[in-house]
């Protein structure tokens, strides 16, 4: 039995977002090509037959993917073509703007977001500032609103691919080819930054890169939920995704995120990039998350042998637990990047290694030194004073003694 463009579009929602893998899909649609003609079911059938998604779930991908695309033809303005992609949470279809006769993306949130005021203003809010960004490495956001209940987001049409896609074909990238790519989203950064957006969700999916090999960073400007967090902790976690790329301050649900969380996520991205793989790794999101709190970084040299001390320099520092030892602004990493570009050590990054001995030496004499002498002293004052108590409590008793003696006689 040959599969129909419904089971094509279903099929890619459901591993979209997250709710199968590639393989149980591939699996599936095998099966379905050996199916009995005279009998016929559907992908959704055998992906729920084999339990590799639930009923609930099928019903839940296949609404999402309905309404939103209903909601979509009825944006004023716009006419929507075909669908280009679901992410975990949304779904972005083809389209075009009819008063410019331009190609544009349009971006449908699900309903759940529209529940909650506070993230409706916030999302205007951040589209507001992010229609105000012009850079050449930024995918443009040219219109947000709402249609059916659903809220939207309209920016400019990527024709290419996400990053994501080569990583998860498991290229590795060679040096010069990911300090190019890193470099390109550095300079997004700091024209957003500049101008007080910052992203909160850098990762290959949302690096995009064009038909002439420029690259783009995608979802600038578009809020995100607070909620988020908690939900990718719950047992929801499974359509959130895993948080590979959060930095922890973020993880922490800290509310003054700020440049250094994007240069953390990107720090990230240069790590998987080089070396193959996520730094951290874990069966559930929420282990990631620890992870990404607590475990020491692998250096990517010690996965990765043939890299240079530079780079791993760089992406160690990008990644520091702790914001204050990574680069303060994305200018700065871009002058390291720079650097390691042509071969030259990345003298920023040796300053913040040398900042951090630093503090580290000093933590240490507080905690080791300065203490123990402190109570040290307390206690020989505690042990004299009580020597002398009992030596001068023995002497009255001795002198009481005696003056009893003396009377009686
Ligand atoms: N401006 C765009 N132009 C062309 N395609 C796009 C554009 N923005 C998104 N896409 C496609 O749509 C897909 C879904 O995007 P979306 O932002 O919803 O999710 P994501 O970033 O892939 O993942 P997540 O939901 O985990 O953030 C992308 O992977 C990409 O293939
Ligand atoms: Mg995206």
């Amino acid at each position: 039995m040959s599969e129909t463009n419904y089971d094509t579009m279903f099929g890619k929602i459901v591993v979209d977002q997250g709710l199968c893998t590639e393989e149980e899909l591939l699996k599936c649609k095998k099966l379905l090509e050996e199916h009995d003609p005279n009998n016929p079911t559907t992908l959704e059938n055998l992906l729920v037959n084999n339990r590799f998604i639930t009923t609930s779930q099928a019903k839940r991908a296949k609404d999402a993917a309905r309404e939103t695309k209903e909601a979509a033809s009825h944006i004023p303005g716009y006419k929507v073509f075909g669908k280009l992609g679901a992410g975990a949470m949304a779904i972005v279809y083809k389209g075009k703007q009819l008063s410019l006769d331009r190609t544009v993306a349009i971006k449908i949130l699900p309903k759940r977001f529209s529940e909650n005021p506070d993230y409706v203003q916030r999302f205007y809010k951040e589209g507001k500032a992010a229609a105000k960004l012009n850079h050449n490495n930024i995918v443009a956001a040219f219109d947000v609103g709402e249609a059916g209940g659903y809220h939207y987001f309209v920016m400019e049409y990527v024709e290419g691919k996400t990053l994501y896609e080569d990583l998860a074909k498991g290229k590795i990238f060679s040096e010069a080819e990911a300090i190019e790519v890193v470099m390109q989203v550095a300079r997004a950064l700091a024209h957003a930054h500049a101008r007080g957006l910052i992203h909160r969700d850098v990762k290959p999916k949302n690096i995009m890169v064009n038909s002439t090999g420029i690259i783009k960073l995608a979802d600038l400007g578009l809020a995100r939920d607070a909620s988020d967090i908690a939900m990718a902790k719950s047992e929801a976690g499974k359509a959130f995704g895993t948080p590979y790329y959060i930095s922890p301050e973020q993880i922490r649900g800290e509310i003054d995120i700020d440049a250094r969380a994007d240069i953390y996520s990107l720090g990230v991205t240069f790590y998987h990039m080089v070396t193959g793989r996520v730094p951290f790794e874990a069966k559930t999101p929420s282990d990631v998350m620890k992870k990404h709190l607590k475990e020491p970084l692998i250096p990517p040299d010690h996965i990765n042998t043939s890299l240079s001390a530079g780079i791993s320099e760089v992406i160690e520092v990008m990644m520091a637990k702790n914001k204050k030892d990574r680069y303060n602004s994305a200018e700065e990493l871009l002058i390291d990047l720079e650097a390691i570009g042509k071969g030259e050590p990345p003298l920023r990054a040796h300053k913040k290694f040398n900042i951090a001995e630093l503090e580290q030496l000093q933590m240490g004499e507080d905690i080791d030194l300065e203490p123990q002498e402190k109570t040290y002293d307390q206690e020989t004052i505690a042990k004299y004073r009580t020597a002398i108590i009992v030596l001068s409590s023995a002497i009255a008793i001795l002198v009481l003694i005696v003056m009893f003696l003396s009377a009686g006689k």
